[in-house]
């Protein structure tokens, strides 16, 4: 066949966590020969049950009348209202459910159209237009930007700041770079971050609103990893508690995280009406909304009292895995690392005998079947660190250090 694909999905690259995957398959025979079967530290996925309340919820619904016909991409008013009162009950924030919400099919897909309703995609690279992005962050930003016709400019996470970088600096820097400032159409956070873990302060939220507003440009909050938290002074805020950042923002939920719902598929996207109503617009044309029973169980455990011990218990057994795996990674001689205050991930400097983090994770899955990801696939700031995410079992966890110390990943 001639060469008839679009030339930004032709430099598309599988999905890092896919391709993963995709290797581990193949390989599995032969590490499990050798005793090695893979242990899973890369996915971001609680490998626990959901709240048995919501799989309950969502048996019931399937008996329901007129259950089984589309929905809206919109989402089911009784979804909104949930998602709304979620949002009061959990920040104290007032949202409209009719104008400031909208369901998604998880935030992965919410993102992807998020962007495509801000770039007018070029091919041109000097009429692209410029989100800006965390980096090192979630793997996808920077790929559905480019499938889009556009630019992901990398803004670096560093400690240094606390990994809350001046967005005016940011901005000269972009600048001093060669791109033009009128370009860019939005700022993209996370916070909690993947992978580092990082939290953000209400402050901070609040200057990243100013800026936007100054700038003219849309603040999209990832929020995803909201109710993972392991400290309550610390407990993730939503960017609506700053006054004001309906004007500028919307921010992303997911079910996935807090609720081991990740193949559910279930999410919602709040905030300013305007972009709201031009995100429907879109999904209006792409897709047909969320199956009415997933939403009405979904609906059901967000403002639940089960639904918030459930989220209490994951965070006390993700707590004592962090606690388990830092002992891990002292005894193997890892000095230089934080123990986050959120997320359920490691952000680690690899061993300095290897060259690069492919080098390093490749060989530890190669020789000890423990499956971790390399930190470029986070951004160009993420080369010479690997992540690791400790959602398996405590047993699972214990037997990757082991192994570790068996075959000698030692930090030097
Ligand atoms: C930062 C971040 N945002 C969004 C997502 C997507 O989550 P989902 O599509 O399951 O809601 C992930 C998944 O790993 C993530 O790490």
């Amino acid at each position: 066949m001639q060469n008839i694909f679009n030339d930004y999905v032709q430099g598309l690259e599988t999905y890092v966590m896919f391709r993963i995957k995709e290797t581990v398959s193949r390989i599995t025979p032969e590490l499990t020969a050798k005793n090695r079967a893979p242990i899973s530290l890369s996915m971001g996925a609680p490998t626990q049950a959901p709240p048995k309340y919501v799989t309950e919820a969502l048996k019931r619904a399937l008996d329901e009348d007129n259950i089984n016909t589309y929905s809206t991409p919109k989402g089911e008013k009784f979804f909104r209202e949930a998602c709304a009162l979620r949002m009061k009950n959990r920040f104290g924030v007032e949202l409209n459910p009719d104008t400031e919400i909208h369901s998604l099919i998880g935030s992965k897909e919410g993102l992807a159209n998020i962007i495509r309703i801000l770039l007018n995609p070029s091919v041109n690279e000097s009429e692209k237009e410029i989100i800006m992005i965390p980096d090192p962050g979630y793997a996808s930003y920077k790929e559905m930007i480019k499938v889009s016709g556009g630019i992901a400019y990398s803004i670096p996470l560093i400690a240094d700041d606390n990994y809350m970088p001046d967005m005016e600096k940011v901005m000269a820097n972009l600048e001093k770079d060669g791109f033009n400032p009128k370009k860019v159409k939005a700022l993209l956070i996370n916070y909690p971050n993947n992978p580092l873990g990082a939290t953000a302060t209400l402050e901070y939220l609040a200057s990243v609103v100013s800026f936007c507003k100054k700038h003219g440009i849309l603040l999209i909050s990832d929020a995803a990893y909201s109710d993972l938290y392991f400290k309550d002074e610390l407990k993730p805020a939503s960017i609506f508690q700053v006054e004001g950042a309906k004007d500028v923002a919307v921010e992303f939920f997911s079910f996935s995280k807090p609720y081991a719902m990740t193949g559910w598929r279930l999410g919602w996207i709040c905030g300013n009406s305007d972009a709201v109503k031009m995100f429907g617009k879109l999904k209006s044309t792409l897709d047909s909304g969320i199956f009415k029973a997933l939403q009405k169980a979904g609906a059901e455990v967000l403002n639940s009292k089960e639904g918030d011990e459930y989220i209490t218990k994951a965070n006390i057994g993700f707590r004592k895995n962090q606690q388990i795996f830092a002992q891990g990674l002292k005894e193997l001689g890892w000095q230089n690392f934080n123990v986050p205050d959120a997320t359920f991930y490691f952000w680690l400097p690899i061993p300095p005998r290897y060259k690069s983090s492919v080098e390093f994770t490749d060989d530890l899955m190669h020789k000890s079947g423990v499956i971790v990801v390399p930190g470029d696939a986070f951004g160009k700031y993420g080369e010479g660190f690997f992540r690791v995410s400790i959602v398996c079992s405590e047993e699972k966890l214990r037997e990757a250090i082991q192994r570790m110390k068996d075959d000698g990943f030692y930090f030097n």
